[in-house]
């Protein structure tokens, strides 16, 4: 049966893209930000993963406002990579696992979710700029599944909904009968926002607190709906409900092996993390 082996989550800044084709990894205002990758970078390359499932929102290429789907699921053997409008280089593309793709769309219409079904898709920098900075050399070689949440147009899922389907991707996941170790990424936040009055909106003790409840309180933010969570977090901040998912998925015991924070990079907070995940003893024997 396929295993989860742990949680990763990272910012998605776009400018992130233009630091890495210019190779600004080394440079004073990137460094803090690139060096957080290396110990979640050391822990993928003992692992070995076989498979990413990739938890992120969509930022216009693929789904655009007219039509905006709450949940959608990727089931493309290949995603292209393509520029939503932020000029940065566009990637090589990425795999997909088209049978592992299925299951986890089965498994959420079994647990009363019903995502939009996606044989084509376009992912944006929320995807892949979150690959290649976990998965390096890797990035366009491990089958991925792709999950897109709606953070960009109100009515948003709730942050427990989220985190529900975090758990039914999980329960899938551990349900897949090929012996495949799976990663889950949550991409977005923490506290930003790029609009308006409140533009340059950052919320430390909030990201903390975010940080902290992906191996502590994670029930103590699932209270919290959509419109109080703009207010803590940034319009654009709303996108920790990734992260939110992504801890859903995590079914056994979690560990925090750990995490970077750093801000600004560029109008945002950055936040990284790496939690291990060990099958219960129960779920285990
Ligand atoms: C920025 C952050 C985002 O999450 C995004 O999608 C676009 C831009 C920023 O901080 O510039
Ligand atoms: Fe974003």
């Amino acid at each position: 049966m396929a295993t989860i082996i742990g949680g990763l989550a990272a910012s998605h800044v776009p400018a992130i893209g233009g630091a890495m084709a210019k190779g600004l990894q080394k440079d004073p205002y990137w460094a803090p930000f690139f060096d957080g990758f290396d110990a979640p970078c050391r822990w993928l390359e003992a692992v070995k993963p076989d498979a990413a499932v990739v938890i992120y929102n969509d930022h216009g290429l693929n789904f655009f406002l007219d039509k905006m789907p709450t949940f959608a699921v990727g089931a493309a053997p290949e995603y292209r990579n393509d520029d939503e409008g932020w000029g940065i280089p566009v990637m090589a593309p990425f795999k997909g696992d088209t049978k592992l793709s299925w299951h986890i769309i089965e498994t959420l219409v079994e647990s009363e979710f019903d995502p939009v079904t996606c044989q084509e898709m376009l992912v944006d920098h929320a995807y892949s700029l979150p690959m290649e900075l976990f998965l390096r050399g890797r990035a366009h070689d491990i089958p991925t599944v792709p999950v897109v949440v709606n953070t960009v147009q109100h009515p948003l899922p709730s942050l427990r909904r989220c985190f529900k389907l975090g758990q039914a991707i999980g329960r899938a996941i551990e349900s897949y009968p090929e012996d495949l170790k799976v990663v889950v990424i949550g991409t977005g936040g923490l506290s930003h926002q790029l609009e308006g009055q409140r533009a340059g909106f950052i919320n430390t003790a909030f990201d903390k607190r975010c940080m902290d409840a992906m191996t502590g309180d994670i029930e103590g933010l699932l209270g919290i709906d959509p419109h109080e969570l703009v207010e803590l977090a940034g319009s654009q901040g709303v996108e920790v409900m990734n992260w939110v998912a992504m801890r859903g998925a995590l079914t056994g015991d979690v560990r925090e092996l750990h995490r970077n924070y750093h801000l600004p990079i560029s109008n945002t907070a950055s936040g990284i993390m790496l939690i291990e995940n060990r099958p219960r003893l129960a779920q285990a024997a």
